[in-house]
């Protein structure tokens, strides 16, 4: 049986929380495998809004175990901040349906400062983080010097940690002119979360072998998308784990064997947050329809995302990357009522033409778009539930972007609605 990798294949904010919602009623368990609380996934329930950054988008389902895998960075304190907001909306959290990788790194004060103070040094160059200490927590893990889960239960382990760890911030706070680290402080703030975040502690990899050996069906999550890739997206202007699905497998302990089908999460259009190239951004009428129609307004940080035409291009290479089987196509309905709509082809870089987004960061602020355009429609796919509900026009530009891809479109949403989605292939069953 098929386990599924959820995977945004474009900037992030493709739809993925709801397209894992819809799909968790078939899945047993609903993986976390890389990311943080840079993550925003919102759903709408029946007309109930829900806004998910660290839990698993299948929590809102009973009988359905939320995993964190070891591939993620874990703020305890953001953690514990959303499962008390999500269990304000109705939903229960608790060791029943929630298990983190006793391996996971955590992010921590230190991580956020150095986000900020970072981002404020580079001026114009900075990256355009969400803030959330994403990047220097992942520099911690590799540099071997972080606190993980597993760390919190043993206070001498935790000291020791504490001490390695602060010895490389608070020289690099002394240069970029910050105090130096409360340690006291901090390790009471760690000891005081320390029994909430451990009761979920787990060996995941354990568990997610068990389930698999059981016949359950595993859905991984992704956060962010391929181009936000630390080694094959838009580098610097990344996010610093890999976001690919490959990266599903070492993030939860569960061998590449283990996963099945990649379904590929792609707009319609194409968005991005924070700074970066962006071959097909439209800064026009048309952007401005984009972002107003789909209410492109970041969901951690409340930018506004940049919008442009749809970039096969790009889908086309993070798909072969990723190895996407099948895309779900999201916010069709985004696209009601444009008279025509472009569709990106290929690029021209410096009088040749080429067909994939060059590794140079140069070569990568110089592309220019070569479009096809194509008719738009005058009906609605807003809330389709079928093919059979979609006008002419609306399922030929779907047919256009498959072709133009080399991908199959497995899945369709037309509104944020969790059940405004149509179905074309199970990828669970595929
Ligand atoms: P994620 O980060 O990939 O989970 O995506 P976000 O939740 O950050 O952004 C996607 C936004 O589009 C959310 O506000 C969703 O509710 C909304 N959305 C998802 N699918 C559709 C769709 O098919 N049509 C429309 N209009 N909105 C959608
Ligand atoms: P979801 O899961 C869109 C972007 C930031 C910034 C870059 C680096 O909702 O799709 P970071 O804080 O990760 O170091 O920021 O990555 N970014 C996202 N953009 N969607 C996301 O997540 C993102 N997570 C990070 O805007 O450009
Ligand atoms: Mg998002």
């Amino acid at each position: 049986m098929a386990n599924v990798v959820v995977m945004g294949a474009q900037w992030g904010d493709e739809g993925k929380g709801k397209i894992v919602d819809w799909l968790s009623e078939r899945a047993d368990v609903i993986a976390r495998f890389q990311g943080g609380h840079n993550a925003g996934h919102t759903l709408v329930i029946d007309g109930n809004v829900f806004k998910l950054s660290l839990l698993p988008s299948g929590i809102l389902r009973e009988g359905k175990l939320g995993v964190i895998g070891n591939g993620v960075v874990l703020d305890p304190w953001a953690l514990k901040g959303e499962i008390e907001k999500i269990e304000g909306q109705g939903v229960s959290v608790g060791t029943h349906n929630l298990m983190i990788a006793e391996n996971t790194p955590l992010i921590l004060p230190v991580h956020q400062d150095l986000d900020k103070m970072r981002e404020e040094a580079a001026g114009k160059a900075k990256i355009g983080t969400t803030g959330r200490g994403i990047g220097p927590a992942y520099e911690d893990k590799v540099g071997r010097r972080t606190v993980r889960v597993a760390d919190l239960a043993d206070e001498e382990t935790l000291d020791a940690r504490l001490d390695r760890l602060l010895a490389h911030h608070d020289a690099l706070r002394t240069g970029l002119g910050a105090e130096a680290i409360d340690r006291a402080a901090l390790k009471a703030k760690l000891m005081e979360i320390a029994p909430f975040i451990l009761q979920f502690a787990a060996p995941v990899w354990k568990v997610l072998a068990e389930k698999r050996k059981a016949g359950k069906r595993i859905l991984f999550e992704g956060a962010q998308g391929a181009l936000l890739d630390i080694d094959f997206g838009t580098y610097p202007y990344v996010t610093s784990s890999n976001t690919m699905a490959g990266m599903a497998s070492t993030g939860t302990g569960m061998g590449p064997g283990g996963i099945g089908f990649v379904l590929g999460i792609v707009k319609a259009y194409t968005t991005r947050v924070g700074e970066g190239p962006f071959p097909c951004e439209l800064d026009d009428e048309i952007g401005h329809h984009l972002a107003t129609v789909g209410h492109e307004k970041g969901t951690v940080t409340g930018r506004d995302r940049r919008c442009g035409w749809f970039d096969a291009v790009l889908v086309r290479q993070t798909c072969t990357v990723g190895g996407v089987t099948g895309i779900a196509l999201t916010k069709l309905d985004v696209l009601d009522g444009l008279d025509e709509l472009k569709i990106c082809t290929g690029y021209m870089l410096d009088g040749q033409k080429i067909d994939h987004l060059p590794t140079a960061a140069a070569q990568q602020a110089r592309v220019e778009p070569i479009y096809e355009t194509m008719p738009g429609w005058t009906g609605s796919t807003g809330g389709a539930r079928s093919w059979a509900e979609l006008p002419a026009e609306a399922i030929k530009y779907v047919r256009r972007i498959e072709e133009l891809i080399g991908c199959p479109v497995a899945l369709l949403s037309t509104s944020p609605e969790r059940d405004d989605t149509i179905l074309v292939t199970d990828p669970f069953s595929d």
